[in-house]
C-alpha cells in the first residue's frame, strides 16, 4: 500500500481486516492505527457504525420491539413485524437501526449516541496517533423506499465535506444546475460497504483518492444530510397520515395556496358514497369580503337565537364576544350536501336511514378534505356553524337550491405546531364477536 499512487480520477477503497471483536471501551482510534499504519494525508477513514456503538457500551440488554419503541421518535410507515422509524438522530429507516445481528442473545446494539460526535471523537485520536489530517465517515444500512435493496449510508461525518453542491454550475451542454447536490458522504459509504461487507467481519474501509474532500475543520457531519422537514415531500408515511390531522383554531395570515385547497376537494370526492350518488359540494370563501359576510350573517341568527332562548343582552354579547376560530382564517371551505340522489320511502323509519346515509357520506368526505389539507402542510377546524342556521348560511353565500351547507371549515398554515394526540385504546372502543 505505501508509495502506491493513484492515477487521476482514481479512487482506491481498501478493507481493513484484522480488527479483534470490540468491547466496550474499546480505543477505535489506538486498534485502527494498528491495522492501517498506512493511513496517510487525504485518507477517508469509513467505520460501521456496530463497532463505534460497542466501543461507546450502546450494546444493551433488551428485546428488540422495546429497544425500537424507545429510540423512534416517530413511525413512519409499518407493515406486520416491520417498523419504519425516526430516530432522534432525524434518520429513518427500519427498525431505529436497532440489530440483534452479531451481538450476544438477549442483547441488541443501539446506533450510537451521536454519530457526528464519534466521529469527530474518532478523527481527533487517529489524527493524533499519526500527525495527518483525515476524514472520518460512520456509516450504517439503509433501505431505500422506491429501491429494492439496502446500501450503506453516511450517519456521521468529520473533516469531509457531506456534499458537493452543483448547483449553479454548467453541464458540458452549459445548462445551469438547478438541483443537483451529490450526497458525497453517502456514495463514500456504500463504496467502502463493497469491500467491508455484512460477514466478512472487515467494520473499516479506507477510501483513497478523494482528499479534495477532506476539511481541516470537522465541518457539519452527517446531521447536513438530514433533509429537513419543511424540505420533505414525504414526510408523512403511511402509519401517521391519520394522525397529522388535528382540529387548529389558530391560523397565521399567510395566504392559503387555491392549488392545495383543489387537491383536498379531489381528495374528499374519492369518499364512499350511497347508490353511487355524489353528494358533496364545496362552497370555498377566498375573500375577505365573502368571509365576513357569512361570519357575520351567522352571528346576527345566533344572537337571534340566544334572545329567544331567554339570555339578556350582556350574557349574549359575553358568548358571542368567544374566540371564533372561523373569524381568524385566511380561508374558509363550507362543505355542503346535496342529497338529492336520496330515495323517497313512506315510513319514517326508512326515511331518516336515507337521511342519514348521506350524512354520513358527507363526514366522510370532509374527513378526506381535512387529511388531504393536513397532508399540504395546511391546518383545518370543522366547526358546526352553518349547521345551525343553514338557511340564512345558504342565503348568504348564495348558494344554488338543495344544497345544504354542513358547517364551516377554516383552513390555514397553523400558528403553532398541534400538541400530541393523547393514544386512544382501541380496546375500548370496540366489542368482537
Ligand atoms: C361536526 C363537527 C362539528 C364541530 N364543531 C366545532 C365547533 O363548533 N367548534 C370547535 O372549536 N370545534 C368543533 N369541532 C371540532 C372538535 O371539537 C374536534 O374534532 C375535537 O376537539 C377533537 O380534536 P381533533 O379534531 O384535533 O382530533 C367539530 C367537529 C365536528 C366533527
Amino acid at each position: 500500500m505505501k508509495g502506491a499512487r493513484e492515477a487521476r480520477g482514481e479512487i482506491r477503497v481498501t478493507g481493513v481486516p484484522g480488527l479483534p471483536e470490540i468491547e466496550p471501551g474499546a480505543d477505535l482510534g489506538r486498534l485502527i492505527c494498528e491495522a492501517a499504519p498506512w493511513l496517510r494525508d487525504g485518507d477517508i477513514v469509513v467505520v460501521t457504525s456496530k463497532i463505534i456503538s460497542k466501543a461507546e457500551g450502546r450494546v444493551i440488554r433488551s428485546d428488540r420491539e422495546s429497544a425500537i419503541d424507545a429510540e423512534a421518535v416517530r413511525v413512519v410507515a409499518r407493515r406486520g413485524q416491520t417498523r419504519i422509524v425516526e430516530t432522534r438522530h432525524g434518520l429513518v429507516l427500519a427498525a431505529a437501526g436497532v440489530d440483534s445481528s452479531n451481538t450476544a442473545p438477549g442483547t441488541v446494539v443501539l446506533l450510537p449516541e451521536d454519530p457526528d460526535g464519534s466521529a469527530r471523537r474518532l478523527r481527533k485520536a487517529l489524527g493524533e496517533r499519526l500527525g495527518i489530517s483525515l476524514g472520518v465517515v460512520v456509516t450504517d444500512t439503509l433501505g431505500r423506499p422506491w429501491r429494492v435493496g439496502q446500501t450503506d449510508a453516511a450517519i456521521g461525518a468529520a473533516g469531509l465535506a457531506p456534499v458537493r453542491d452543483h448547483r449553479g454550475k454548467p453541464d458540458t451542454f452549459g445548462n445551469m444546475l438547478e438541483v443537483t447536490i451529490s450526497a458525497v458522504a453517502d456514495e463514500i459509504a456504500a463504496a467502502a460497504d463493497l469491500v467491508k461487507g455484512k460477514t466478512t467481519q472487515v467494520p473499516v474501509a479506507i477510501v483513497r483518492g478523494l482528499a479534495e474532500l477532506v476539511t481541516g475543520s470537522d465541518g457539519p457531519g452527517a446531521a447536513a444530510l438530514v433533509r429537513p422537514a419543511a424540505d420533505d415531500m414525504f414526510r408523512l408515511g403511511a402509519a401517521d397520515v391519520l394522525g397529522a390531522r388535528r382540529t387548529v383554531r389558530e391560523f397565521t395570515a399567510e395566504p392559503v395556496d387555491s392549488g392545495a385547497v383543489r387537491r383536498a376537494i379531489a381528495a374528499a370526492l374519492t369518499a364512499p358514497a350511497p347508490h353511487h350518488s355524489e353528494p358533496w359540494r364545496f362552497a370555498v370563501l377566498e375573500t375577505p369580503r365573502a368571509r365576513t359576510a357569512l361570519l357575520d350573517d351567522m352571528l346576527a341568527a345566533w344572537t337571534a337565537d340566544l334572545r329567544g332562548d331567554g339570555f339578556t343582552e350582556e350574557q349574549i354579547a359575553r358568548r358571542v364576544r368567544r374566540g371564533e376560530p372561523l373569524r381568524r382564517a385566511p380561508l374558509i371551505i363550507v362543505p355542503c350536501l346535496v342529497a338529492e340522489a336520496a330515495h323517497h320511502y313512506p315510513d319514517r323509519r326508512r326515511s331518516d336511514a336515507e337521511r342519514s346515509m348521506f350524512l354520513v357520506a358527507i363526514g366522510a368526505a370532509v374527513q378526506n378534505l381535512l387529511v388531504a389539507l393536513a397532508v399540504e402542510g395546511l391546518g383545518s377546524c370543522w366547526v358546526s356553524s352553518t349547521l345551525f342556521c343553514q338557511q340564512v348560511a345558504a342565503r348568504s353565500l348564495g348558494l344554488p337550491p338543495g344544497w345544504e351547507p354542513m358547517g364551516a371549515v377554516g383552513v390555514g398554515q397553523a400558528a403553532a405546531p398541534p400538541s400530541p394526540r393523547p393514544p386512544r385504546d382501541p380496546d375500548r372502543f370496540l366489542m368482537t364477536m
